[in-house]
């Protein structure tokens, strides 16, 4: 396995991924999911880890959680294109149920595990700004469990300096049948996404 002082590119950061066995996750998945977008990028977006589409793609938030990602980021007015995507793990965990494969939370052994890739993308990355997607993010980011509606909206600072904007994962508004409550909980998400691009403007 390469160490972090040999890993200075994405390029690099990339192929040691695919390499991955720092957790069991990768013997079931399909293939690992790196992060993707501009190496500078000032926005770095974390999720919680690939979903089935993404797993079978190779690329983050390609599902239907990342097409609420898109349509939240276009409301906030944040290009997707200009920022860094990824995932707080980079293999789908996930429980066979006849064909379907159902989503499984990554546990804390896994999360610690897969902080490595994440700290090797923030360091060559260098965001301005980290948006953390839910919680498991947010634990990765902190290294720590957190409550996502105790910390949201709001940039906070990490203990080695890094700037982090925490709020929902995507995928909660899914979860809500309530068309009303779903409008208003995506709402609150923009409003979020709001305060990184503000934030952004601010450091520019
Ligand atoms: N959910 C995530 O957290 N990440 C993805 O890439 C897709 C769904």
């Amino acid at each position: 396995m390469a160490t972090p002082t040999t890993i200075t590119t994405l390029a690099a950061l990339r192929e040691a991924e695919a390499a991955c066995t720092r957790c069991p996750l990768f013997r079931k998945a399909t293939q690992v999911v790196p992060g993707e977008g501009k190496t500078k990028a000032r926005l770095m977006l974390v999720g919680e880890q690939p979903g089935n589409d993404e797993d079978l793609t190779g690329r983050p938030f390609v599902g239907p959680a990342g097409r609420v990602l898109d349509r939240a980021l276009e409301e906030a007015g944040i290009d997707r294109a200009e920022a860094f995507v990824t995932n707080a793990v980079k293999h789908f965990k996930f429980e066979p149920r006849g064909k379907r494969r159902l989503h499984q939370r990554p546990d804390a052994y896994e999360i610690e595990r897969c902080r490595w890739w994440l700290d090797l993308e923030r360091e060559i990355v260098k965001p301005a700004l980290v948006v953390a997607l839910g919680a498991t993010a947010a634990r990765s980011l902190f290294g720590r469990t957190v409550t996502v509606s105790g910390l949201r909206g709001e940039v906070r600072t990490l203990a080695d300096g890094g700037r982090v904007l925490v709020t929902i994962h995507p995928s909660f508004l899914l979860r809500i049948e309530d068309e009303r409550a779903k409008a208003a909980e995506f709402g609150r998400l923009v409003e979020d996404l709001k305060v990184g691009a503000r934030f952004l403007k601010r450091a520019a």
